[in-house]
């Protein structure tokens, strides 16, 4: 049995602190009193996985840590053995949806760079640590929507996607960040992996319209071809290569591979996840898709 994170006074060391998981971790994890260590490339704590020098001091005389991946290479692995040789008891680790599933990203499987690869390296890694360990599987984030790739879309009014009439049952970020602080810091999670996703489908059309109501002007979503999709971006500056990937990162979604309900933040927390309508309400209030 090891000792509670709670009351160590040790820091709990969060990667990705800047992002959407990351810095609701990191936040939620301050609200309950506890000392953080924010990590990542532009955070106060200096961590960079393309450079293994910089591990070594994030990890040193902390407990606990909260992993968000590097997707463009499986450099899961040797940051757990780093992990383990610092002591560190406790490792909660961000995977995805559909990474143990050859029909979800079937184009996945097939290369070595991509975040298929590099979160099942990652999960294998975790599970045979020998730490304490959960997992996360989250779907798609809502927070796409605002603070990430999709958030230029919504301020735009004017989505394009390759999501044909497609839904995904949208997982708020407030949500995963709440069972990752709930598995850093309580007991009972060893040893799970929480599938997580929101409480309903709600196509790209829907989903436009819950903002434009929540917004208060219209937002409309609009199916093309990946191919318009990729021309769109390559003109809007993106590498073809980023198009690309985007667009084979929402390919579940027209496959109607996103539209299932999954349980993990119910086990995990014993209650339901967010509504959709609670993060418009939050992004709204924030003024994220008025920047
Ligand atoms: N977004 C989704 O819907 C979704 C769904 C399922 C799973 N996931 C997984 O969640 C993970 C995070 O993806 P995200 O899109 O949600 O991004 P995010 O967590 O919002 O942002 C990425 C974070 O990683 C940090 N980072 C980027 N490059 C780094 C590097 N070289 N070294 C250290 N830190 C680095 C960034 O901070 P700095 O720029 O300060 O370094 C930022 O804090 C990925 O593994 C992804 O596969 C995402």
């Amino acid at each position: 049995m090891t000792r509670s994170v709670q009351g160590t006074g040790e820091p709990v060391l969060v990667l990705g602190a800047t992002g959407m998981t990351g810095s609701r971790v990191a936040r939620r994890l301050r609200e309950r009193g506890l000392e953080v260590r924010s990590a990542s490339r532009s955070s106060p704590w200096t961590f960079d996985w393309r450079d293994p020098s910089t591990w070594d001091r994030v990890l040193t005389g902390t407990r606990a840590v909260y992993v968000v991946q590097f997707d463009p290479q499986p450099l899961t692995p040797p940051f757990v053995e780093r992990a383990v040789a610092h002591g560190l008891e406790r490792i909660v680790l961000l995977s995805g949806r559909g990474v143990d599933d050859r029909d979800y990203f079937p184009e996945a499987f097939e290369s070595d760079a991509n975040f298929v690869p590099t979160h099942l390296v990652g999960e294998e890694a975790v599970r045979g640590s020998g730490l304490e360990w959960t997992i996360l599987r989250p779907g798609w984030f809502s927070q796409n929507l605002s603070e990430g790739f999709l958030g230029q879309e919504v301020r735009s009014g004017r989505m394009r996607l390759p999501t044909g009439d497609g839904a995904a049952t949208w997982i708020d970020a407030e949500d995963i960040a709440a069972v990752a602080v709930a598995a850093l810091t309580e007991d009972g999670h060893h040893g799970r992996t929480y599938e997580l996703s929101g409480s309903r489908a709600l196509d790209l059309t829907e989903v436009a319209r819950e903002i434009s109501h929540g917004l208060g002007r219209e937002v409309t979503h609009t199916p093309v071809t990946v191919e318009e999709f990729v021309s769109e971006h390559v003109a809007r500056g993106w590498s073809e290569e980023e198009a690309r990937d985007l667009a084979s990162a929402l390919s579940p979604i027209p496959r109607g591979k996103d539209t299932h309900v999954s349980p993990g933040v119910g086990e995990a927390l014993g209650r339901e996840p967010r509504f959709f309508e609670e993060f418009v309400r939050d992004a709204v209030d924030s003024g994220v898709w008025e920047r």
